[in-house]
């Protein structure tokens, strides 16, 4: 098994390739002025198994997988699998309205073509991975999450939406607290409203766990509420640190206790490693 980063995933390819005791393989990478990408294999990977781990985090970085999928093919690679910590485009998951394209449908259809299999990390709907017609699979960041997470001695596990009580659960258990959810309608692509619930927060440590910060209008919505109902400390906590836009002085406006994601998308928050969950998913391929 060879395994190849991204530049997207740099950092956490590196990690990944630390715990199963292997080099990367050494690959060129760069943008023509023009900004077109250009993408060479170094190493060889003659008949290899080869891992390429890659976030699709903007356009730019999917085409790079491309190319990085076509320099390996042609080097006779025996199988591909691409590992995408964060699928971007998955939260088009379904037509909303008639005419849409079907983000997450139309970028996994390419990938096929190129790939052997595909494993990704907390999508946003587990059915996106039924749009691959190679073996597609997921992991889930909660262990490590709530691995952080249990030196905050947390009291109250919450869901920012009913949707995502999955995760919220998984996490409750495994800190031994009590689990609930907020109610969130969904105004626009940026305002989300959280509706005033009776959850018992006075004076309690809660973290919010969710899939995703993006505008991180979700956030800063049930910051507030719990604010409103007296809690004492609260962690916002997510996969994917998108954090688009000002999303995180919107989130830092409602003081937070804490921002915590994972490395799935690097930035100053990733304070979470998915680097142990990917290794042990690629031992077992
Ligand atoms: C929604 O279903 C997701 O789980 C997230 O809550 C949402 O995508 C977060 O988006 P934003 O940060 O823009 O509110």
């Amino acid at each position: 098994m060879k395994l190849i980063g991204g530049t997207a995933s740099l950092g956490l390819a590196t990690n990944v390739a630390k715990h199963m005791k292997k080099n990367l393989v050494k690959t060129e990478i760069k943008r023509f002025s023009d900004r077109e990408c250009y993408v060479r294999i170094i190493d060889s990977v003659d008949e290899d198994h080869v891992i390429i781990i890659q976030s699709t985090i903007s356009d730019a970085h999917i085409i790079e997988l491309f190319l990085l999928m076509d320099a390996v093919r042609r080097e006779q690679a025996k199988k591909i699998t691409c590992v995408i910590p964060y699928y971007g485009y998955a939260r088009q998951d379904k037509q909303f309205q008639k005419g849409e394209a079907i983000s997450s449908a139309a970028l996994a259809a390419l990938i096929s073509t190129n790939a052997d299999a595909v494993v990704t990390i907390d999508p946003h709907k587990e059915h996106i991975l039924d749009y691959f017609s190679i073996p597609a699979e997921s992991i889930s960041a909660i262990m490590p999450l709530s691995s952080y997470l249990q030196k905050k001695e947390i009291d109250l596990v919450l869901a920012p939406d009913a949707g995502a009580m999955n995760r919220a659960k998984q996490a409750a258990s495994y800190l031994n607290c009590e689990v609930d959810y907020l109610e969130k309608k969904r105004i626009d692509s940026s305002t989300v409203q959280i509706t005033p619930k009776n959850l018992d927060a006075t004076n309690k440590t809660v973290a919010i766990i969710d899939d995703i910060i993006a505008t991180g209008g979700t956030m800063a919505r049930s910051i507030e509420e719990l604010h409103r109902q007296g809690a004492k400390e609260i962690y916002i906590t997510c996969t994917h640190g998108l954090f688009a836009g000002n999303a995180i002085e919107k989130l830092q406006n409602t003081r937070p206790t804490e921002i915590i994601a994972t490395d799935t998308i690097d930035s100053e928050y990733s304070k979470v490693s998915t680097d142990q969950i990917i290794s042990n998913k690629l031992q077992k391929k």
